[in-house]
């Protein structure tokens, strides 16, 4: 596991400045691109909510990064794949929610119909920082009367501090820069 994660450390580019002065911006795109690291990131995420499998209902994944990993991990243990978008992209009803990140702040929405009330949500994003965007994703499932046991995330900033910001929900944080 710890040689896994270093190999797919090794690939996570640090970009100063972007996407604006003083942002050091943690890219994914090298893992992306190489099968053996996706593979091994993808067992990795699974690894870490193995106690979970058989009691998700449903991932959600937050747009765009979110979806990268989300939709393979639902895929994975079974389950459906519902995406948290950014304004004007979903075609139906929807409930929305203002959030504000480390770089920003935006808008989330989901399809009104998307979570079954009881459903268990497992979150799914490639970064926490400050969690203002997985907070504002967790906000609404619970809007829809789903419940959220877990956030599952490659990387994690904790000088952001988003894992207290979403406390107490369980945040699962592969690597931490
Ligand atoms: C990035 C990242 C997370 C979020 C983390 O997404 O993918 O979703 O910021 O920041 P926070 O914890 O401070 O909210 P971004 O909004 O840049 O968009 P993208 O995923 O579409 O690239
Ligand atoms: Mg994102």
């Amino acid at each position: 596991r710890a040689a896994a994660l270093r190999d797919v450390a090794s690939l996570i580019r640090a970009v100063p400045d972007f996407p604006s002065p003083g942002i050091l911006f943690r890219d994914i795109t090298p893992v992306l691109r190489d099968p053996a690291a996706m593979a091994a990131a993808l067992r990795l995420h699974l690894d870490a909510v193995a106690d979970l499998a058989g009691s998700i209902d449903r991932i959600v994944g937050v747009e765009s990064r979110g979806f990268l990993f989300g939709m393979p991990i639902a895929h994975a243990l079974g389950v459906g794949f519902v995406p948290a978008r950014k304004p004007g992209k979903l075609p139906a009803a929807t409930v929305t929610q203002a959030y504000a990140l480390e770089y920003g702040e935006g808008t989330l929405h989901m399809h009104a119909d998307a979570i079954d009330a009881g459903d268990r949500v497992l979150l799914v994003d490639d970064l926490l920082a400050t969690g203002g965007t997985a907070g504002a994703a967790a906000r609404l499932v619970q809007r829809l009367g789903g419940e959220v046991v877990a956030g599952l995330f490659l990387i994690e900033l904790p000088f952001l501090k988003g894992r207290e910001r979403l406390a107490p929900l369980r945040v699962e944080a592969l690597l931490p820069f």
